[in-house]
């Protein structure tokens, strides 16, 4: 395990690009972004639609591989020109909280089942795994359709179980792409006390991508991301109680 140079804690990104397939097609989605974000901080990912959000997001997530650049979590490099991490899967699963566009719930499992899926997979039983699952559904205020299948639910519900999904495992990274898209906005303002929540209890770095004017005022830190570069700048923060 390689230590970067200064606080290693959270998420740091340096000259991180991604470039999909080659020669004339190629598309170089980042350019050498540069990113941190410290535990228990909840950071905003703003910018034009193709500039590169959800390729930052991907990447270190561990979802695609980068092209060039270096990343960290919690002092650990996970990937330096190359991925250093033996077990993407196992980063993944154990490290990572998703909380993607489209929700990809399981169709055959019930709502709750969906969310204690990533407990369950983490090796915990069933039963503690679905009382977690539940105080979080809760949290979400979509507890009364945790034996509904997927498709059974609205857009902004199936949202909600995604999002409980993405924080069960309690993971120490949380990338949400648009989390609070199809919401309203006292549910969104809920999600966003909700992941600031996270970040304080478990020291989690959280980044949100939105384009949603009800929660940017929201971020104390917000990075600009605009054809595959990003620039830092502060946000107002305001106090969500
Ligand atoms: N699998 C892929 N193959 C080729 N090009 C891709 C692929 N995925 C994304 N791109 C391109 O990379 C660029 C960045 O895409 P990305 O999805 O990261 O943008 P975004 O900022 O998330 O946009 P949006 O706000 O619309 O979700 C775009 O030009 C896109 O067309
Ligand atoms: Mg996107």
């Amino acid at each position: 395990m390689q230590k970067p140079d200064q606080d290693p804690q959270g998420i740091i990104i340096e000259g991180l690009k991604k470039r999909y397939g080659q020669g004339d097609t190629a598309v170089d989605a980042l350019k050498g972004v540069h990113m941190r974000v410290a535990p228990g901080e909840v950071v905003g990912l703003i910018g034009p639609s193709g500039s590169g959000k959800s390729t930052l997001l991907k990447c270190l997530g561990a979802v695609i591989d980068p092209s060039a650049g270096r990343m960290t979590i919690n002092g650990e490099r996970i990937y330096d020109y190359g991925w250093l991490v033996d077990d993407l899967r196992a980063l993944r699963r154990d490290r990572i909280g998703f909380v993607f566009q489209a929700p990809y719930l399981i169709p055959f499992l019930n709502v709750l089942d969906n969310v204690a899926l990533p407990r369950m997979l983490a090796g915990e039983r069933n039963e503690p795994a679905r009382e977690q699952a539940m105080n979080l559904l809760h949290a979400l205020d979509v507890q009364h359709r945790a034996q509904a299948m997927p498709s059974q639910l609205s857009g902004g519900e199936q949202q909600r179980v995604a999002i409980a999904r993405g924080l069960v495992n309690r993971p120490p990274v949380v990338l949400a792409d648009e989390p609070t898209a199809p919401l309203d906005s006292v549910r969104a303002m809920a999600v966003m006390r909700i992941l600031q929540q996270m970040a304080r209890e478990y020291h989690a770095a959280i980044i949100v991508v939105t384009h949603d004017e009800k929660i940017i005022p929201t971020f104390r830190r917000i990075y600009h991301i605009r054809d595959g570069i990003t620039v830092e700048e502060a946000g107002e923060g305001r106090p969500l109680d």
